[in-house]
């Protein structure tokens, strides 16, 4: 697949989960505001409710008033409204007349009885005793005298409603108002505090609780007492919740924390399957390189030694005198180096199986380092370059596979006077630094940036320069240094700067050499 085709897909795919997420940010707003105009419609039908109970119980006492005007005084016209609330509560009708212990007394029975004309003219029997011989025109008469005492009766109490108002003040017990709201509200399922303001209409507080603040200027409820007042209404109420949004955020936890985390996990795993996807196509790119790099490597020698036996074969080139020396000694070095190119991927496919096993031993690091020295000499020498020994360390003894240690450091040299330019100077330095041998190998070539040098130790990877200057490679002498080294309990870094040079420092820890 194409690296385009993967960003459109990803494009498209990151679209599409922009939209999916501002759908659900869309609709949990929607829910959120739903809930809020529930929250307002219950807020607002409880106050609605609270007024209408306050208006009641105030005409319940004017008309116990004026049926028992000499005991008015000893009664509290507010009966206690939580007593109230859980009798009607229990699905009962309230009794307009409640017992003497909950503050009222029973009214007496001529109004308890007085509504009925059959009891009113029963009565009349009865209380005559007489009923056989009492006159049509006496009875109407007494009727219509009852009712004349009635409308009076009601009359007054109208009066008393409409006219005799006492100032709001008095008509209102405060704290009766404010365990009212609180107990219907939590009926309702609103257990919120809230902050109340009883006011007149021109504004002036007449009661307010003590966090309440006019500052508030949204979500205040505004109720108005007594509405039925006239000619005008006397007080409202003015009551907001402090924490109403918080309240409303948490109505909708659940279904906000399952979105966040549905998101969170959808935009998780999209990140990690375009991970993925980009590591498999790097990975695919790095295997055609190596392949390309390893046809190439291969085919080079194999061309050489063919080229050389058809000289051999060449009918002019055979007889005395001719160099047969030299064309064997091509074959043969040819041989050689198809030899190692084979054995280097041979060595990485036994690493990718398992752990190698090192045949430790004690071994002098100075003398790996000359048999090193040795083999390059030649090639060095061709290049009019140099390599030199600083062997600076006084216990130059370690406990190494002999083998594979000769094998990276050749490996380290091999990449100095490849990534070289002309005339390559190498540094073969050891100290015993700390609580540890150093081994460095330093070359004055083309360096790299910091970038690289964090993954010259990965499998198959090369810096893309180093074909600029047409040297090839697999890409994996460094990730067999990198784990030999590691195998042996030691550890190698790299210094380099662009064009300046670089330094391998391989560190053999001091419990390394004890073994020795
Ligand atoms: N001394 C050095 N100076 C500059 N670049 C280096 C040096 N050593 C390694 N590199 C960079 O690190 C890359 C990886 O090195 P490594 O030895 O693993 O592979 P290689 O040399 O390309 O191939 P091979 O498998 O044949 O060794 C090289 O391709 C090169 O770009
Ligand atoms: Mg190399």
């Amino acid at each position: 697949m194409k690296r385009q085709w993967i960003w459109f897909l990803a494009g498209v795919m990151a679209l599409v989960m922009t939209g999916l997420i501002l759908v659900q940010a869309y609709w949990i707003n929607n829910a959120m505001q739903v809930k809020e105009q529930q929250f307002r419609q219950i807020v607002t039908h409880t106050l609605n409710e609270v007024a209408r109970e306050v208006e009641r119980q105030e005409a319940v006492y004017h008309i116990m008033d004026e049926a028992l005007p000499q005991e008015s005084d000893t009664v509290p016209w507010h009966f206690d409204a939580l007593q109230y609330e859980k009798q009607s509560h229990r699905g009962r009708r309230p009794d307009p007349y409640p017992s003497k212990d909950r503050g009222f007394r029973s009214p007496p029975p001529e109004i308890r009885d007085s509504f009925s004309w059959e009891v009113i003219i029963g009565e009349s029997y009865m209380e005559s005793g007489t009923s056989s011989v009492m006159q049509d025109g006496e009875i109407k008469t007494m009727v219509s005298s009852r009712i004349t005492q009635k409308s009076v009766f009601l009359r007054n109490i109208m009066d008393r409603m409409t006219r005799e108002l006492p100032p709001v003040e008095k008509r209102i017990n405060l704290d009766v108002l404010n365990r009212m709201i609180a107990s219907r509200l939590q009926e309702r399922g609103i257990d919120l505090e809230y902050e109340m303001a009883v006011k007149k209409p021109d504004n002036r507080v007449l009661y307010h609780t003590p966090a309440y603040s006019e500052e508030t200027r949204s979500g205040v409820f505004q109720q108005a007492l007594f509405p039925n007042d006239i000619p005008s209404i006397p007080a409202f109420v003015s009551l907001y919740f402090p924490g109403e949004k918080g309240f409303i955020y948490r109505s909708l936890g659940f279904m906000r924390i399952t979105s966040i985390m549905l998101i969170l996990t959808t935009v998780l795993l999209f990140a990690i399957t375009l991970l993925v996807i980009f590591r498999q196509k790097k990975l695919s790119e790095i295997r055609n390189d190596f392949v390309n790099n390893m046809t190439h490597e291969l085919k080079t020698p194999i061309s050489t030694i063919s080229l050389a036996a058809q000289m051999l074969t060449d009918p002019g080139f055979q007889g005395p005198g001719k160099n047969i020396d030299q064309i064997s000694g091509i074959i043969h070095e040819e041989t050689r180096r198809l030899g190692l190119q084979v054995e280097k991927v041979l060595q990485t496919a036994i690493f990718d199986r398992g752990r190698v096993k090192l045949k430790k031993k004690k071994v002098d690091v100075h003398r790996l380092i000359e048999t090193v020295i040795k083999n390059f000499e030649l090639q060095i020498r061709n290049r009019q370059g140099d390599i030199i020994l600083k062997d600076e360390a006084q216990y130059s003894v370690a406990h190494l596979d002999e083998v594979h240690t000769i094998n990276v450091l050749s490996n380290l040299v091999d990449n100095a006077l490849k990534y070289s330019k002309d005339r390559p100077v190498i540094t073969i330095r050891t100290r015993n630094r700390g609580k540890g041998l150093e081994i460095s190998v330093e070359d004055n070539g083309i360096g790299m940036s910091r970038e690289h040098q964090r993954k010259i130790f990965d499998k198959f990877y090369r810096v893309p320069t180093g074909n600029i200057h047409n040297v090839k490679g697999f890409g994996l002498g460094l990730s067999y240094v990198k784990k030999i080294v590691e195998e042996h309990g030691a550890s190698i870094r790299v210094e380099s700067q662009p064009g300046k040079g670089s330094k391998f420092i391989i560190f053999i820890p001091e419990s390394n050499q004890r073994h020795a």
